[in-house]
């Protein structure tokens, strides 16, 4: 069997025994009659460069690439796309046919294409966006936001001075706030978004003046597990729309089995009870 009818995939992290990945693809292949495999790899900071360009001579179509290698991926592909420059992080290498090395963030595309299935109604032009953190995940909700046309993204970290180089980066359609300032702007804020860790599993809950939170906006958490955090909730109890982070996991996972395996997959009932399950 040559090496491209088997359709090898795979997350490389440290560690990533807890990814969903390798469910959620594994079930894609199955459900469209592919034969391969998508799988786990544990593998060391030092053996990084060297696996990276290794792979492809194995079979792998691409690999996605989880913490803590996002950044320096960049570094050991070939070419690196705008997105992923912009961010300064890619999740998704694509080993192209003609032996070329591709990376790309199927994260910030995962994020509004999850805006756009869950809450329909919501469009750029309703009003400014609030997003709290200003990491990686971060950097890719921003980046959507702005090419989906959302006119000012407002941005809020607990560290400030990273928040400031986020601004930097993004020009003057960023602007940085105090997390005292929330009162003050939550109410004309048509989406919020939490990027941070906060209310994960073992984590403390994200605290914000949930009462100033205009009914009308869109609130997202990218946060999975638990699956409604108790940011959604205390949104939903104010009369906005949520969007769960599962749905970005999701849309992020289909955009790199497009690029590997050239097939649409369906985000169905189905593949959501798979990435649910534990
Ligand atoms: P990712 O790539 O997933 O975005 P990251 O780069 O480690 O991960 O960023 C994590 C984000 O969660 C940051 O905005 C971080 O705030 P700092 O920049 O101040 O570290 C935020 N975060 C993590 N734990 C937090 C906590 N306990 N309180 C407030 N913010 C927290």
């Amino acid at each position: 069997m040559s090496h491209r009818n088997f359709n090898l995939a795979g997350v490389i992290g440290n560690p990533v025994g807890h990814s969903r990945s390798p469910k959620i693809h594994n079930h894609w292949l199955h459900q469209h009659g592919l034969s391969g495999s998508y799988i786990a790899m544990e593998i060391s900071a030092e053996d990084f460069p060297q696996v990276i360009k290794t792979l492809p001579k194995m079979g792998f179509r691409g690999v996605n690439v989880t913490i803590p290698f996002k950044e320096l991926v960049l570094q050991h592909v070939d070419i690196v796309s705008d997105t992923a420059a912009i961010i300064g992080a890619a999740n998704t290498v694509i080993y192209r046919k003609n032996g070329t090395s591709y990376a790309d963030n199927t994260d910030s595309a995962g994020f509004i294409n999850n805006i756009r299935d869950m809450a329909p109604d919501w469009h750029p032009d309703r009003g400014p966006a609030l997003v709290i953190g200003a990491g990686g995940a971060a950097r890719a909700v921003i980046q959507s936001l702005l090419w989906e046309g959302v006119a000012t993204v407002f941005v809020t970290n607990r560290t400030r001075q990273r928040a400031e180089m986020l601004a930097t980066d993004f020009g003057n359609r960023v602007k940085l706030i105090n997390f005292s300032e929330l009162t003050g702007i939550l109410p004309t804020m048509m989406m919020v978004v939490n990027t941070t860790s906060m209310g994960m599993h073992g984590m403390p809950d994200l605290m914000i003046p949930f009462d100033r939170l205009n009914p009308r906006a869109v609130v997202s958490d990218i946060v999975y597990t638990p699956r409604e955090t108790h940011f959604l909730r205390k949104a939903h109890k104010q009369g906005c729309e949520v969007v769960d982070g599962l749905g970005m996991l999701l849309h992020q996972a289909a955009r790199s089995f497009d690029y590997w395996f050239d097939v649409k997959p369906e985000i169905d009932d189905a593949v959501y009870t798979i990435a649910m399950d534990t």
